[in-house]
């Protein structure tokens, strides 16, 4: 399914600006898309495949908004070589996914599941074969079931699974795949997953949470031990979502607030990591909800990284009244209720680099939901092409100045199960019907490619920084 540009009306009107910003770029910056396994697979019952815990989560009435679930997604697990040819056709020099842990190893300990790993071997094999470089994840939220029914995250021992898994993954992949990243997104499964109870598996106890915070971050770190006693040779590293936080209003309430949240979203996940530490402000916020932390844990979290991975879709308001506010209506938003906020991704990335000892980074995932109407086979979603450019350039800015930035990757390649708003919400530069899984580029795929393919050859862009590597190995 070639895209021919050219062809379509979005590439009709050539846009000059994309051409200058792909020069603000070193010509080997990676350029790709992102998604996850539970989110476009499906196949979640065949081939030996085990349940994960969102698939036990959907079967729970109202706890997905349309009452759908990743049994058949995106059927990415039977199209695997139409959407791999999808992938390349956009121009793209990367892939970001994720490895379905039940789908390898279905009860998360013990016997390896050779069908699942053989499905991985085909996806990374045919993109290497079309010159794509293959970003791994290895949880993107989608613990084996029988591991939630021995506690999941908050049992300790899920953690030594969860590096025998890792271990596993980085003696069959790691010489072929660009990097393998950890965990996405410890925030969201410690903190929607176990203390709001939004997302799997559905708790709703903040002790709890902050436990398996601090486990999530300790499998990282054994994680990463465990793959590099498998001499590893693929860079190793995590997936965080990170946001500025910024006060509601300028009263002394909502500043403290402020920095309270960012002490629960950013530092209690980067001071760890980067510095061995928790953040005493939150620490004392918690109180006799902290978590137990054993000695020695510190240390095994901060092992060397070769890269962080951030995920940002927008900023977080902050007030006294409500922690994490939803936003004033006259602000610019997507499909979810995000406010667009282009500039928050240079200050975070800028701060970050002010306050922290930073490996490489890359932004694993950015990208916009919107209602997205088939019309006439074309998809006209010029707001998602505007998003994305405005992002981008907020990316160069922090790059001009002095961020180790080395990649980008689109969220998402394709529409999919957007977890507890089921298919409600598109992500996709790729529309998808999922009455017939007919895929379809919508403009913002046009351009992305346009960009990709310009941005790649441009000879105009810096070198990339070198300086400032947290790679200790
Ligand atoms: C991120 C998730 C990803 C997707 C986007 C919209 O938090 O990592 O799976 O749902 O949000």
């Amino acid at each position: 399914m070639l895209i021919k540009s050219g062809e379509h009306p979005a590439n009709s009107v050539p846009d000059p600006d994309a051409g200058a910003l792909g020069k603000r770029f070193p010509g080997n910056f990676v350029w790709g898309v992102a998604t996850s396994a539970y989110q476009i697979e499906g196949a979640a019952h065949e081939d030996g495949r085990g349940d994960s815990i969102w698939d036990e989560f959907c079967r729970r009435p109202g706890a997905v908004k349309d009452g759908s679930s990743g049994e058949r997604a995106c059927d990415h697990y039977h199209r695997v070589a139409e959407d791999i040819g999808l992938i390349a056709s956009l121009g793209v020099n990367a892939y970001r996914f994720s490895l379905a842990w039940p789908r390898v190893q279905p009860l998360g300990a013990g016997a390896w599941n050779e069908k699942g790993f053989a499905f991985y071997d085909r996806l990374i094999d045919g993109l290497l074969e079309r010159d794509i470089s293959p970003y791994v994840t290895l949880y993107h939220w989608d613990l084996p079931q029988a591991l939630q029914e021995r506690g999941g995250w908050l049992d300790r021992d899920t953690v030594a699974r969860f590096a025998d898994y890792a271990a596993e993954v980085a003696l069959r992949f790691g010489r072929r795949v660009a990097s393998i990243a950890t965990i996405n997104e410890p925030w969201v499964v410690a903190t929607l997953g176990h203390e709001a109870g939004r997302f799997a598996p559905g708790v709703k106890d903040r002790k709890v949470a902050t436990q398996v915070s601090h486990h999530l971050l300790l499998g990282h770190g054994l994680a990463l031990q465990a793959m590099r006693a498998q001499h590893c040779p693929a860079p190793l590293g995590i997936v965080l979502n990170q946001a500025p936080v910024h006060p509601a209003t300028d009263s002394a309430e909502d500043l403290a607030r402020a920095r309270l949240d960012d002490g629960l979203t950013v530092r209690w996940y980067m001071d760890p990591l980067l510095l061995g530490h928790y953040p005493d402000d939150v620490l004392g916020f918690l109180g006799g909800d902290a978590p137990q932390v054993t000695p020695g844990d510190m240390a095994t979290i901060r092992q060397p990284l070769d890269f962080i991975g951030i995920n940002y879709y927008s900023r977080n308001v902050s007030g006294s009244g409500a922690p994490l506010a939803p936003l004033a209506p006259a602000r610019e938003v997507t499909d979810m209720g995000w406010e667009v906020f282009p500039g928050g991704l240079t200050e975070l990335l800028l701060r970050l680099k002010a306050d922290y000892p930073l490996p490489p980074l890359y932004i694993t995932e950015n990208g916009a939901a919107y209602r997205d109407r088939l019309d006439d086979g074309r998809i006209a979603d010029a707001a998602r092409i505007s998003y994305l450019r405005r992002h981008i350039a907020a990316m160069a800015d922090a790059l001009e100045s002095g961020v180790d930035l080395r990649g980008y990757f689109v969220w998402s390649l394709i529409d999919n199960f957007e977890w507890a708003d089921g298919y409600t919400k598109r992500f996709g530069l790729v529309y998808v019907d999922y009455a017939t899984q007919r895929r379809t580029p919508k403009d913002s795929a046009h351009w992305y490619q346009a960009f990709c393919l310009r941005a790649r050859t441009a000879t105009g862009g810096r070198s990339p920084v070198t300086t400032g590597q947290g790679n200790a190995r």
